[in-house]
């Protein structure tokens, strides 16, 4: 019948770093809502994100995004099966108020609460708008603080074939932004400040680990950008910032998707898909479908707001971590640097 009885509603919390998220999502791949409050003006005077400040704003901010989830999913908290949270890896006080809130919901409403790893879900984001998408495949994590290449063998299972060695492809993006002198937050507005510039103007190098071939290395690619920025103010050059921009993104860009394509292709799979913040940049888009394509691989990606930190994504992996049996006890803490493939 597909009676109501039979659906599975989640209402998902998250609030690891900067922004506070609630959403409803049903049966997994369904969003009832998505609420997002961005702490992005707040922090932007401070070039990033301060974490006590980040806290304060969560605090601030929870109550207000879960009551307006609810509402615009025009759903009760009663008929919610359960209650998820992202309980880590991220910023210990900013999990800690979604995972104090979301115990209290749970609690106080008689429902079961399900944990949820954050790079777990932004994986999952990819589940929402692509029905079809079901393990195995390989994905892509590019992050403010992940990047990793893995084989999503299971719902929630995950085999790292390749992992950063130094900095995330975000956190360069960020770091490249504030040296170029465009501020936080560093990733979009590279990815704008590229569409006007040349990627081929300067030639920065791609970051290889030796023996390694599914990992990344993105220090050697920032020194060079900061080599080239202090040279040219040396010598009393002009620097063109959307050239800069462009060809340190090309280089990013270049690494992610030659290590993807190959690792599915090494390892048999014709399905690719691609995680986190780093994962709504245009270039990076444009680049894994031209590539996808000519290997005759299935290119999947979550929508840009499903690829920055949502609550959606995690009412998504909290489905299948449900569906699983894999409930949380009322003990359930942050655990701020949870590993992949890992339960705290
Ligand atoms: O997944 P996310 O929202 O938060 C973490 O879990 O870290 O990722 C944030 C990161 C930041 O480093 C941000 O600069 C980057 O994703 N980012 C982008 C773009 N949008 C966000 N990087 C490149 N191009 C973008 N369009
Ligand atoms: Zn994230």
């Amino acid at each position: 019948m597909g009676g109501r009885t039979e659906d599975v509603l989640i209402l998902a919390i998250e609030s690891s770093c900067d922004e506070t998220a609630a959403a409803v999502v049903k049966n997994g791949r369904t969003v009832c809502s998505n609420v997002i409050s961005s702490q992005i003006e707040t922090h932007t005077v401070y070039g990033g994100v301060v974490p006590e400040i980040a806290s304060r704003e969560h605090i601030k901010a929870v109550n207000y995004v879960i009551e307006r989830a609810l509402a615009e999913a025009g759903e009760r908290l009663e008929d919610m099966t359960a209650i998820a949270v992202t309980y880590g890896p991220g910023l210990v006080g900013a999990l800690l108020v979604g995972v104090a809130e979301a115990k209290a919901i749970a609690y106080a409403a008689g429902k079961p609460l399900v944990g949820v790893h954050h790079i777990e879900g932004h994986v999952a984001a990819n589940f929402i708008e692509n029905p079809d998408l079901e393990p195995p495949f390989v994905c892509l994590i590019v992050s403010g603080g992940h990047t990793h290449l893995v084989i999503v063998r299971d719902y929630g299972e995950f085999e790292i074939i390749g992992r950063t060695r130094d900095d995330a492809a975000g956190e360069a993006f960020d770091k490249v932004a504030r040296a170029i002198g465009l501020g936080y937050p560093g990733g979009p507005k590279i990815d704008r400040a590229a569409r006007e510039g040349n990627p081929e103007a300067i030639v920065f190098p791609r970051g290889r680990v030796e023996g390694s071939p599914y990992d990344f290395s993105f220090s050697g690619l920032k020194s060079a950008v900061l080599n080239y920025l202090n040279h040219a103010q040396m010598t009393g050059e002009t620097i063109c910032t959307a050239d800069v921009a462009a060809s340190f993104q090309k280089s990013v860009v270049d690494s992610l998707v030659s290590r993807a394509v190959a690792a599915a292709q090494e390892y048999g799979f014709d399905k690719l898909a691609i995680a986190g913040g780093v994962a709504a940049n245009t270039a990076l888009r444009a680049a894994m479908e031209k590539a996808c394509k000519k290997s005759g691989i299935r290119f999947y990606y979550p929508s840009p707001i499903f690829c920055t930190d949502n609550a959606a994504m995690i009412g998504s992996a909290a489905y299948y971590e449900y569906m699983k049996g894999n409930l949380a006890g009322w003990d359930l803490n942050a655990v701020p640097n949870l590993k992949l493939g890992e339960r705290g």
